[in-house]
């Protein structure tokens, strides 16, 4: 059935996030209409993530919707049946761990059920959503394939993402078309404060020692967040999509080479403070990306080093920034 708006408008949950606000400006600049929801819970402070939407601020074509979906009703927000991608969540694998259970599951797991729902009852075409390479735990040496590969992970984080999808393979069968993407290690400008690129980056720039934990061996299948975003957009508009793909940058990466191209790029050497092993760490992320190639027509295009050195001088330029008066 023809959408009243032409199908123009999306619904962007986490839109004030890291990867939301750059999808937001992406689908803003390519002529459509977004309705983004957040809740700002306190991962990191409002400031920053008001500061990630700065660039939408008196956009005709954006909407914010400050509301919570694990608590809200969501029907206003979801209604005329639009797509809606899914980026509001609970990230984080080390905080999932302990006393931030509780948050994870209510963010990841209560949320997406509740959304899931409503997009149901708000007859939704489509659902993308985040996933991410978490569900894998430690898979191995090789690259993880979608079907092949099972999903055992290794921290509550991951169990939440897991357990998502399952909850996303009963939408479906209830005719929400979902699209799951299992983003690995996305990088880039507005990359959260927990996240090691960001804190190698600030640690270029004046602030505390990165902590290295382990050996530094770790590999990442590092995904530049331009390629993440690309990816989403080519998943709401494929026609026949699956259920879930792989989305990750295609060249897994070790801390310490992350770190010598970082010190390589800044033409400085980073401050370094080692530290123990991590709970939920694991020894090597890396995606068989096959399905998303062939078809969402997506492929990685972002360089590494370039990617890193747009990394850093977001995070220098906002080291100078002023500090405003209290
Ligand atoms: N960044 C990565 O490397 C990565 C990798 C794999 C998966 N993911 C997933 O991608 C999504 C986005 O990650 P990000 O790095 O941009 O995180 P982020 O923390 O920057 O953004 C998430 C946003 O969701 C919002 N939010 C949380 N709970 C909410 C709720 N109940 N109602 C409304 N809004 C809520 C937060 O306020 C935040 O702005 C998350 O689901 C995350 O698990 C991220």
């Amino acid at each position: 059935m023809p959408r009243p708006d032409g199908g123009r408008t999306v619904v962007v949950t986490g839109c004030a996030g890291f990867i939301g606000s750059t999808l937001c400006e992406a689908l803003v600049a390519e002529g459509r209409r977004v309705v983004g929801i957040d809740a700002f819970t306190p991962t990191y402070s409002r400031d920053d993530k008001e500061a990630n939407l700065a660039a939408l601020a008196g956009e005709p074509r954006f909407a914010l919707v400050e509301s919570d979906l694990a608590e809200d009703d969501l029907g206003d927000a979801l209604a005329g049946g639009t797509p809606v991608v899914h980026l509001a969540g609970r990230p984080g694998v080390r905080s999932s761990f302990g006393g931030g259970f509780a948050e994870c599951l209510r963010d990841n797991l209560c949320a997406t059920q509740r959304l899931l729902e409503a997009a149901i009852d708000a007859g939704a075409p489509r659902l993308v959503w985040a996933s991410s390479s978490s569900v894998y735990g430690d898979a191995g040496p090789g690259a993880a394939d979608e079907e092949r590969t099972p999903t055992r992970p290794v921290s509550p984080y991951g169990v939440t993402k897991r357990a998502c999808e399952d909850l996303a393979r009963l939408a479906r069968a209830r005719g929400l078309l979902t699209v799951g993407l299992r983003l690995f290690t996305v990088y880039g400008p507005r990359q959260r404060e927990d996240m090691a690129l960001r804190r190698m980056c600030e640690a270029l720039c004046g602030g505390p020692p990165f902590p290295l934990h382990g050996d530094g061996s770790q590999m990442r299948d590092l995904t530049h967040v331009d390629d993440a975003v690309e990816a989403v957009v080519r998943a709401l508009a494929a026609p026949r999509p699956a259920a879930l793909y792989n989305v990750g940058g295609g060249r897994p990466t070790s801390l310490r080479e992350a770190v010598a191209l970082l010190e390589r790029i800044a033409g400085a050497p980073m401050p370094i403070g080692a530290a123990g092993p991590a709970a939920g760490d694991v020894a090597r992320t890396s995606a068989r990306t096959e399905r998303a190639r062939l078809d969402l027509d997506w492929r990685p295009r972002a360089p590494l080093v370039l990617g890193l050195a747009g990394q850093l001088e977001w995070v220098r330029a906002r080291a100078r920034r002023p500090v405003a008066a209290a």
